[in-house]
């Protein structure tokens, strides 16, 4: 499946969002800290700009009460198509039910997943997608590959339609492995989808290319 692009810089989101393969956004708090913008004007920004792609938005909270009035703010605030980033605790799988039991409209991201039983019970709410944290997990000597692999699989065997969204990327081999051990798709950083585009050897030959090039034109 297309990539979404793991970030809340306005900037990077307009330029990269002109390939057709970015199929949308995702950010979390930390992301959009980064940029010192309020949530809301960010999700106006974005959302103005997305016709055809998707923008995930994470709802804030940690007991069941927190975050079930932020996602009923969210729910007043955002457009129908911007998808819903869920922790997956036992509190956010309670609203994870809610959302798809009342709410079966909304997309829902369940995030922050380290175990292939979070993926288990994500899937068994009816959840559109998981997050497994791949980066985050390699730092806790976990191997994410065998996590997203089984969960993979579990999915299959158990007949479960939820999709897998690799996250938490801090280098292309991440990325290549994690798409190999059967995600569906990956939300990358812009730094990395630009190291993935501008390959340093092709950068070199093409240099070379266009040295030869313009000595034949003299
Ligand atoms: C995913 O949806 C998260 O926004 C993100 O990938 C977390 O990545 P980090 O581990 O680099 O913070």
């Amino acid at each position: 499946d297309k990539l979404f692009l793991d970030t809340a810089d306005k900037d990077e989101i307009v330029k990269l969002s002109n390939f057709d393969w970015i199929k949308g956004v995702t950010t979390n708090p930390t992301l959009i800290r980064y940029v010192h913008k309020k949530r809301q004007s960010l999700i106006d920004e974005i959302e103005q700009e997305f016709d055809d792609k998707k923008l995930f938005v994470q709802v804030q909270g940690r007991s069941y009460k927190e975050m079930e009035e932020d996602f009923f703010y969210l729910l007043e605030v955002t457009s129908k198509t911007t998808g819903l980033k869920v922790p997956t605790t036992e509190n956010g799988l309670e609203l994870i039910q809610k959302i798809k039991n009342e709410h079966p409209e909304r997309t829902v991201l369940a995030t922050i997943v380290y175990s292939v039983e979070q993926g288990y019970l994500a899937g068994l709410v009816g959840c559109d997608w998981i997050a497994p944290y791949v980066n985050r997990m390699e730092n806790q000597n976990i191997n994410p590959y065998k996590i997203v692999q089984d969960i993979h699989q579990l999915y299959h065997v158990q007949n479960l339609s939820t999709k897998i969204m690799g996250a938490s990327f801090k280098n292309q081999a991440q990325i290549r492995q994690t798409l190999l051990s059967g995600a569906d798709t990956v939300t990358v950083p812009p730094i990395i989808i630009k190291s993935m585009m501008n390959n340093v050897l092709a950068e070199e030959s093409l240099k070379v290319f266009q040295q030869h090039a313009q000595e034949e034109e003299i």
